[in-house]
């Protein structure tokens, strides 16, 4: 019992390799700008990418800490390069922003070829608001294989 706490530990630690990089970006992270009386914000993928990097303690991860952006290499989840020209797995019709909104909200609806469920976090419907997910996903649209070079 004890054994296998340690080893689940060190395998947190092990993962968690980043994480002071992150919590410094946390620290950095814009605000969302309010967007009640105006509606919704334009998706601002600089923030995106903040959010990206960010530990998210209901996750115990930062998505970077199971994602690489700039690969298509997989660490516990898939290399993100080229997500951006990619296509839902489940439905080819479905608009690509859709399928990357509901792969966070809902990690388990449509699974990644190649991967289990349950390993992503299904807890960002209840920690990101709308403009978070927003952000994310233009930033993740970004993420083409084209723009490889150097990012
Ligand atoms: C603990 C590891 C883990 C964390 C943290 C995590 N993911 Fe994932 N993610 C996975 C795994 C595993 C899959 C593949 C299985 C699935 O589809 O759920 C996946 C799938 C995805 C996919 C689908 C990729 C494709 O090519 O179809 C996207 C997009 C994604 N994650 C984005 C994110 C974002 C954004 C975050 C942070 C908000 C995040 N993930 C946090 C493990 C993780």
């Amino acid at each position: 019992m004890i054994r296998h706490l340690a080893i689940a530990l060190l395998a947190v630690a092990t993962l968690a390799r980043c994480s002071p990089a992150e919590s410094r970006t946390a620290t950095a992270t814009p605000p969302a700008t309010a967007s009640t009386a105006t509606g919704p914000v334009r998706p601002d993928p600089a923030r995106g990418e903040a959010l990206f990097r960010q530990f998210v303690p209901e996750a115990r991860y930062a998505c970077v800490t199971c994602h690489l952006p700039n690969s298509t290499q997989a660490l516990l989840g898939p290399g993100l390069l080229g997500v951006g020209d990619g296509v839902s797995p489940c439905d080819p019709q479905q608009d690509l922003e859709d399928y990357l909104q509901q792969s966070i909200l809902e990690p388990d609806a449509c699974l990644t070829l190649g991967f289990s469920a349950r390993l992503m976090p299904a807890v960002y419907a209840e920690v990101y608001s709308e403009q978070d997910v927003d952000d994310l996903v233009a930033w993740m649209l970004t993420l083409r294989q084209r723009n490889e070079a150097g990012q």
